[in-house]
């Protein structure tokens, strides 16, 4: 039986994916290459040293997904699909409601139809919004959240909640990823971000490389140790695994989980700007700037629950992720583009 990776040509789901290949895993991946480069799967399967069919389908296509699953003999789910902007969505709710919960509603009848339901879904600590106190525990209140595509991780996890007391025989897991950070430690693969990156890494990696002129660093008046804002920053190959661990559980537990995905230590602005000119020898040029709409002060994980129920740790450090960057956006200063 093959996962089905939605979203697999994408930055996460392509780390993941050789992870699945490497654990000896069949996978189909889905992706409608919005946000994603066909060349990323032919660099995957040149890593894993393996094959796998790339379907490119939309998750709002309910004929296309039908297409897929009567075409391949699929056991389970990994839904990374979905728009991931942060600013855009406050643009362009309609457009993200649409994608990330008509997608998600969509893909899950049509997986109902086909008798497959077992799904791992790709939260977000945003979830916690800004009325919980960092470290995020997964039994804290959820939902305050600051924008819409924040709303629609939300919205979707009551969704799959609400599917699973409705029919108890779903096997769901939903991830909460924290801030995923760095690249496969070959270079081949990384995070290749369309236009002006809207995050930290993927930003200070392009001054490093010479595209960006400086780094803003958006505010030094929190309550934190230097005044920048504290993040927890996971290695993608970290978070790639938790993912192994989290179908493994969800394939023999009926019912709704959710693990936190993160290191459990909090990283400032500051601290990971100084780790990634250690690690690649440039300077990073930086100027404070106002702080950003909608940004809370500290977020990091408890990560205990994963441990237990996964036993999953996160492996590598933030000097591991600016190294494995550094080396990825070096490599391929315009990402998968030639
Ligand atoms: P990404 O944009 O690199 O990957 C998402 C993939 O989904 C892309 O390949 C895109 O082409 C595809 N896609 C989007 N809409 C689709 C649709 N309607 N049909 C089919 N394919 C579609 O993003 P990522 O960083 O790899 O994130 C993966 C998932 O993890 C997303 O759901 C994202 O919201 C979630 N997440 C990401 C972060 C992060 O900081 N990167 C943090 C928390 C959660
Ligand atoms: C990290 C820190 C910024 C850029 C976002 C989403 C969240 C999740 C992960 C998907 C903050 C500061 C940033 C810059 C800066 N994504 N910063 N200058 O905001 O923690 O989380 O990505 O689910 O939902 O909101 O990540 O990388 O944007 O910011 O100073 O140019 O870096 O203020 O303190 P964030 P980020």
């Amino acid at each position: 039986m093959a996962v089905l990776i939605t979203g697999g040509a994408g930055y996460i789901g392509s780390h993941t994916c050789v992870e699945l290949l490497n654990a000896g895993e069949e996978i189909v991946v889905l992706d409608n290459f919005c946000n994603a480069s066909p060349v990323c799967c032919e660099r995957v399967r040149a890593l894993a040293g393996a094959d796998f069919p790339v379907e490119r389908c939309d998750i709002r296509d309910e004929k296309g997904l039908e297409r897929v699953f009567s075409s391949y003999s699929i056991g389970s789910v990994i839904h990374f699909a979905g728009l991931k902007a942060v600013g855009e969505s406050v643009r362009k709710p309609l457009e993200y409601y649409d994608n990330n919960i008509g997608g998600t509603v969509t893909l899950l009848r049509v997986m109902r139809k086909y008798g497959v339901k077992t799904i791992v879904f790709s939260s977000s600590a945003t979830v916690y919004g800004s009325e919980n106190e960092a470290p995020f525990r997964e039994d804290m209140p959820t939902g305050s959240t600051t924008n819409p595509y924040g709303t629609t991780k939300a919205f979707i996890e009551q969704i799959l909640k609400d599917l699973s007391v409705a029919e108890p025989d779903w096997h769901i897991s939903l991830l909460r990823y924290f801030n995923p950070i760095g690249a496969h430690e070959s270079g081949a693969i990384g995070e290749a971000p369309n236009g002006i990156p809207n995050n930290l890494m993927p930003y200070v990696a392009q001054v490093a490389v010479g595209k960006r002129e400086k780094l803003k660093v958006f505010g030094n008046d929190y309550d934190t140790p230097d005044g920048t804002g504290v993040r927890d920053y996971i290695h993608v190959v970290d978070l790639a695994k938790g993912h192994l661990a989290a179908l493994s559980r969800a394939e023999k537990t009926e019912g709704c989980e959710i693990f936190n995905l993160g290191t459990g230590r909090g990283v400032s602005v500051l601290e990971l700007v100084r780790a990634f000119e250690a690690a690649s020898g440039v300077k990073i040029p930086y100027e404070i700037a106002p702080r950003r709409a909608g940004d809370i002060a500290v977020c990091y994980a408890d990560v205990e629950k994963a441990r237990r129920v996964l036993g999953w740790t996160a492996q590598k450090d933030v000097t591991d992720a600016c190294r494995d960057t550094w080396r990825w956006q070096k490599n391929n200063p315009n990402g998968f583009e030639p």
